[in-house]
């Protein structure tokens, strides 16, 4: 079984690194040291309070699961280590520049960044834009006001344009557009509703090309104990590792 590093030890790191799954945590690293230090007594792996030290550890795979600013500051390091790395806070991706600096990165030692379906489903199918470009590829993304930290009495669209600036906008709450850019090979189209009478994050996802069109409606149940992270996220990553040593590849 892979040796897992969790880089952030917040709601999503939480589901992860419950006994229940099953998941080789051997190191946790967080800002927040009681953070780690609570995801440590969860797990039974160390916390670390330095990044150097959390990295030196005996480890195959990184997952982040912290936030667009720790992909920036660590994922350089952690692929020059030879690791993998799993990035959830995939709008650190939106600047071309450091997408193509961690590509390099990871080709030169010989190591693959993976990027997990998060909070949808269907990045694997829309690869197919890389393929067949997409005449179309658009996100309608509904949240409570609450998660996106605004305070609105009725149903408003609070952004509507491109995904990379968006996710400037609003980093902890649109990675999925950037999965979806990262995955279709096109700039995606993004609107963002806040809506009070929403309990659940909705993702609506409009896709059109030569193959036809798509239609996909995620409504995400929160994490048992966390209702701000979407449940689905976290099962994501555990799909993830978990399909690492499988000998069948199902939508790659
Ligand atoms: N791709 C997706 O579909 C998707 C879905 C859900 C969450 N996310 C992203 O995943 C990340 C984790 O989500 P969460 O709900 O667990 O968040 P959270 O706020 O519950 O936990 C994040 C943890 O990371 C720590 N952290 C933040 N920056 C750090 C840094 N630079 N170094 C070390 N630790 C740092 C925080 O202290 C916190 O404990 C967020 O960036 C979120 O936006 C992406």
């Amino acid at each position: 079984m892979v040796r897992v590093g969790l880089l952030g030890c917040g709601n999503v790191a939480e589901v992860v690194a419950g006994k229940e799954n099953g998941i080789d945590i051997v190191a946790l690293y967080d800002l927040d040291t009681k953070r780690a230090k609570y995801l440590s007594e969860i797990s039974g792996a160390p916390a670390f309070e330095k990044f150097e030290d959390f990295l030196a550890c005996d480890m195959d795979i990184v997952v982040e699961a912290a936030s667009v600013g720790a992909v920036c500051a660590n994922a350089e390091a952690i692929l020059k280590s030879g690791r993998d790395m799993v990035i959830l806070s995939v709008g650190a991706l939106a600047d071309p520049d450091f997408k193509r600096k961690l590509i390099k990165l990871a080709e030169e030692n010989n190591c693959k960044v993976r990027i997990p379906s998060g909070a949808v489903i269907g990045l694997d199918n829309l690869k197919i834009g890389q393929i067949s470009p997409m005449s179309e590829l658009k996100l309608r993304t509904t949240k409570n006001p609450r998660s996106l930290k605004l305070d609105v009495t009725e149903r408003t669209l609070v952004f509507s344009g491109r995904a990379d600036e968006c996710i400037k906008k609003f980093p902890k709450n649109i990675n999925v557009a950037i999965a979806l850019e990262t995955a279709g090979g096109r700039p995606v189209e993004v609107e963002l509703w806040a809506d009070p009478a929403v309990t659940r994050n909705t993702h609506e996802i409009f896709a059109k090309g030569d193959f036809g069109d798509i239609y996909m409606k995620i409504e995400n149940n929160p994490c048992p104990q966390n209702p701000a992270t979407s449940y689905l996220a976290a099962l994501s990553i555990i799909t993830l590792l978990k399909n690492l040593g499988k000998s069948i590849i199902i939508g790659t």
